[in-house]
């Protein structure tokens, strides 16, 4: 059995990306696992939600979680905020993270040079947190798109490193996972590289029928090809990417072979994806509308969540504490 973690960022509604890039292989994990699945709310305030925003969108992505099929009785659901452990094994392992290391990777890079007015010392600390989340359970499976290879890249490197200083073997190195396959990356629709919350690309679970007609047909396409079995371009070989996930088999091969014909019409191809992008979304959605007018049931999930998460949690901070060196008198 192994101990699984994983988290998503409460900055927004969940997309297509978050589903098929993390909670999609979460919830085929979760029945034979030891699973950990929780709300990053204290990274979201990295990006200074308003008070009013932060309650509300925890409260959203809650009922998302649950409506993709996330089982609160086989995996441990919970808000980051809710665990205080997890503050503290960030502070500890903070003494031990290099400013230099940090000012490195390269979503601080980003970030800093999309939000030059907002680079606050939670982003740059960022994968700290993110490694306290994980070993705080000492996972050893983290199912993550392909965005967060880099942050578990250094989550692996602050458990190697705290075993290291200590001359312990007390964290395994959490490994990103997706069932020998290789990670996930969902574009997005504007042909501008990934599907995310804060690029505007995004179609969420939540959108209904007529939302997401209206985003698919806007995707950016290009005036088709001119040769027979030419090679897709990256626009186009996005929305084939976001067929793979959500269209029949025969649906894909009958575009794929109208693209290498250059009989491709792409009007049809995208009322084609727009209608089975719907067809996934309906049922999630419909549930999604069920678990947020249901908050006596989303109270008792984070209540049962907080407290497994806290039992694992308090323990690992309580040997961490002792193997940093500190004692009662
Ligand atoms: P976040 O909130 O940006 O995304 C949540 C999960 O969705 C995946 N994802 C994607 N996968 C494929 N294609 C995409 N276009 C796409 N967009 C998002 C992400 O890879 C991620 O798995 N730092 C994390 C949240 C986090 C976390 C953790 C995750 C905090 N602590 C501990 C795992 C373990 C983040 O911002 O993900």
């Amino acid at each position: 059995m192994e101990t699984v973690v994983s988290g998503i960022r409460s900055t927004g509604n969940l997309h297509l990306g978050n589903y098929f890039g993390a909670l999609k292989n979460f919830v085929k994990m979760q029945h034979e696992n030891n699973c950990y699945f929780f709300i990053a709310d204290y990274h979201s305030l990295t990006t200074h939600p308003t008070p009013d925003d932060l309650h509300g969108k925890v409260k959203q992505v809650l009922a998302e979680y649950l409506a993709c099929g996330l089982d609160p009785e086989a995996s441990t659901i919970y808000l980051q905020s809710d665990v205080p452990e997890i503050s503290e094994l960030y502070l500890l392992l903070n003494m031990n993270a290099y400013v230099g290391e940090l000012e490195r990777t390269t979503s601080f890079k980003d970030k800093i040079r999309k939000n030059p007015e907002n680079v606050n010392a939670g982003l740059l600390t960022y994968p700290v947190l993110m490694a306290a989340d994980i070993i705080i359970h000492n996972a050893t499976r983290v199912p993550v798109g392909k965005d967060q290879e880099q942050n578990l890249e250094m989550a692996r490197k602050f458990a190697r490193r705290f075993n290291n200083m200590y001359k312990v073997d007390y964290f395994k190195e959490p490994q990103p996972y997706n069932f020998g396959e290789a990670l996930v990356k969902i574009p997005g629709l504007d042909g501008t590289g990934k599907m995310g919350k804060s690029e505007g690309n995004g179609i969420y679970l939540f959108d209904d029928a007529k939302t997401i007609k209206k985003k698919v047909m806007k995707a950016v396409t290009d005036s088709g090809p001119t040769e027979k079995n030419s090679e897709m371009p990256e626009i186009i070989q996005n929305l084939f990417t976001l067929m793979d996930v959500v269209s029949d088999k025969s649906t894909i091969d009958f575009f794929r072979e109208k693209y290498a014909e250059c009989e491709i019409r792409y009007g049809d191809l995208k009322k084609q994806l727009a209608e089975d992008i719907t067809n996934f979304n309906a049922p999630i959605r419909e549930r999604i509308l069920d678990n947020l007018s249901n908050n006596d049931y989303l109270r008792k999930v984070a209540k049962m969540g907080a407290e497994k998460a806290r039992e694992s949690a308090s323990k690992t901070v309580k040997d961490v504490r002792e193997i940093f060196g500190f004692k009662s008198f």
